[in-house]
């Protein structure tokens, strides 16, 4: 749809006062779409009918982000902001309802300045996962940090909703190792922690990106790893004993050594188990046949190699690629994806499995992945960040359904109906959800009087966030922006209270 308003053309005339032309991309720039479309990673949102916008502030410094933020304000044009792009539902650069917008893309901001002797980082929002893995490890092989399985995840997004990944059972969520961060909030003031406070603090740290400003940057604590790690992947078909093995996963899995994170992978009548051990072959071994020998780890199951090895073993499933693969940014625009999230409380029956087995039969199933919690990510309380989901969750359920080329009508019949099938066996009452698989189907916001009624925020927010973190959330956001101007389809909405 065209966009051409008047108070579009001020906007563009007051950033181009402040940023150079050359990274102000307008529709008529040539560069205009590839830039758009760098980092985007589901081709859904990149059709002919996906609203475009109005430009693309490709930031280079601190102060271009703050002028999109002043000229945005000024002339009443909102902004998507960017980081990795990674969004499932793509709300980091596209507008479910037709408005006009800006693309504040961070891709250019994403240095990397570990301290070694300090064990900790200062990271860019525009940086990948696979950047600060790789710059930790390059500054100390025993370096690391415990955040997302794909390299391509940014940083700027990943943060803002929380990051798990296969070291959470050891180190927790990446949020709960953020130290300090630096954000552009709705006046366009650069704010570090001391100066935005504990509850803007607490709220980037999990409560969902594009609601209360712009991070720009994070330090982060680093976390200790052996020089080697072992990485197994072991497969069951449902011959050879899927469903016992993933039914008595469910339990096991949490309550093992946090040294072992051990995922599960169901596709095509298969159970993949993908671990990751923080120790020796040699260490591992007695552990996997005293607690899982239902699995039947052998030694010729190990691979031993660095932890920054381990991240594109575990990703790609290749040994041997150098830790260079790790800062390649190239997106393929091949594979679409609808993801839905649960979270399990209770073990899932034998009986169960049995019947949950058979959806994953037929041309357009898709998978399930399951992420053990226990350990540390479970031994901090609900409330220290807007994450919920700590003690007493077994383990996260995330749902794919992909499809290539056009259509995709099966594929997400296929995941409407799994969904609703499982139901009966996961959290209820809300059934709770990650903002990280963000899904717009859980609900989405309605504007009334000019900014983000509360009541339709609660319907998807307290399945991401529970009832008292999103109010928390939506308090924030009312003393921080309460006219509302970060926002999009499932932002939190600011809570204005009266004294
Ligand atoms: P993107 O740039 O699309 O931003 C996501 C949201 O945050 C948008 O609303 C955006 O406006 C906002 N935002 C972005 N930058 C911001 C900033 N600097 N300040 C404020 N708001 C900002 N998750 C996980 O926890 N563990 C995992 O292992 C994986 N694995 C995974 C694999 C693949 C292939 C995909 C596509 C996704 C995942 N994810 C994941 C989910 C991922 O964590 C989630 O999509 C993140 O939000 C992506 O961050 P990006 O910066 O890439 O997203």
């Amino acid at each position: 749809p065209a966009l051409s308003s008047a108070a579009a053309g001020d906007f563009l005339r007051c950033l181009s006062a402040s940023v150079p032309s050359q990274l102000l991309l307008t529709p008529a720039s040539p560069s205009f779409t590839s830039v758009l479309a760098s980092s985007i990673r589901n081709p859904r949102f990149f059709t002919p009918g996906t609203m475009r916008p109005l430009c693309i502030v490709a930031a280079a410094n601190a102060s271009h982000v703050q002028a999109a933020v002043l000229c945005g304000r000024r002339h009443g044009v909102r902004l998507r902001v960017r980081s990795g792009g990674h969004d499932y539902e793509g709300l980091s650069y596209r507008s479910v309802r037709p408005e006009e917008f800006a693309v504040v893309d961070l891709a250019g901001l994403r240095f990397v300045r570990v301290d070694r002797a300090a064990a900790t980082a200062w990271v860019d929002s525009g940086a990948t996962v696979g950047e600060l893995y790789y710059a930790a490890a390059r500054a100390d092989p025993q370096l690391a940090f415990p955040a997302g399985v794909c390299p391509t995840i940014g940083v700027g997004g990943h943060f803002s909703g929380g990051g798990i990944g296969m070291m959470m059972r050891k180190h927790g969520l990446s949020v709960d190792n953020v130290l300090d961060a630096t954000l552009v909030d709705a006046s366009g003031r650069i704010l570090d922690r001391k100066a935005m406070g504990e509850d803007l603090f607490w709220a980037i740290r999990g409560g969902g990106g594009g609601s209360f400003g712009i991070v720009l940057s994070w330090k982060v604590r680093l976390v200790r790893v052996p020089l080697r790690v072992t990485a197994f992947t072991i497969q069951k078909t449902v011959a050879q004993g899927a469903i016992d093995a993933v039914t008595k996963w469910q339990t096991l899995a949490p309550a093992l050594p946090d040294e072992l994170t051990i995922r599960v992978v169901i596709q095509n009548q298969q159970a993949r188990f993908q671990s990751l051990y923080l120790g020796t072959c040699d260490q591992l071994l007695p552990v996997m046949s005293s607690r899982f020998p239902e699995l039947g780890m052998t030694r010729a199951d190990c691979r031993e190699m660095t932890w920054l090895q381990s991240v594109l073993y575990i990703n790609s499933g290749s040994t041997g690629q150098p830790g260079e693969a790790l800062l390649n940014r190239t997106t393929s625009l091949s594979t679409f994806t609808k993801n839905k999230s649960d979270y399990v409380k209770q073990a899932i029956t034998r009986e169960s499995w049995q019947k949950i087995f058979p959806w994953f039969n037929g041309p357009s199933a898709g998978l399930i992945i399951l992420e053990p919690h226990g350990g540390q990510v479970s031994r901090i309380a609900d409330g220290d960040t807007p994450y919920p989901h700590r003690s007493g969750v077994l383990y996260n359920i995330q749902h794919i359904a992909f499809w290539s080329g056009d259509g995709g009508t099966a594929a997400t019949t296929w995941i409407n109906g799994f969904y609703s099938f499982m139901g009966q066996f996961v959290t209820k009452n809300p059934r709770a959800a990650y903002v990280n698989y963000r899904d717009l189907d859980i609900g989405q916001n309605a504007v009334v009087g000019g900014v983000t009624s509360y009541d339709s925020g609660r319907v998807w927010g307290e399945r991401y966030f529970g009832a008292a973190n999103f109010k928390r959330l939506a308090i924030t956001k009312g003393k921080m922006d309460p006219g509302d101007y970060f926002r999009n389809e499932q932002s939190v909405p600011p809570l204005v209270q009266t004294p």
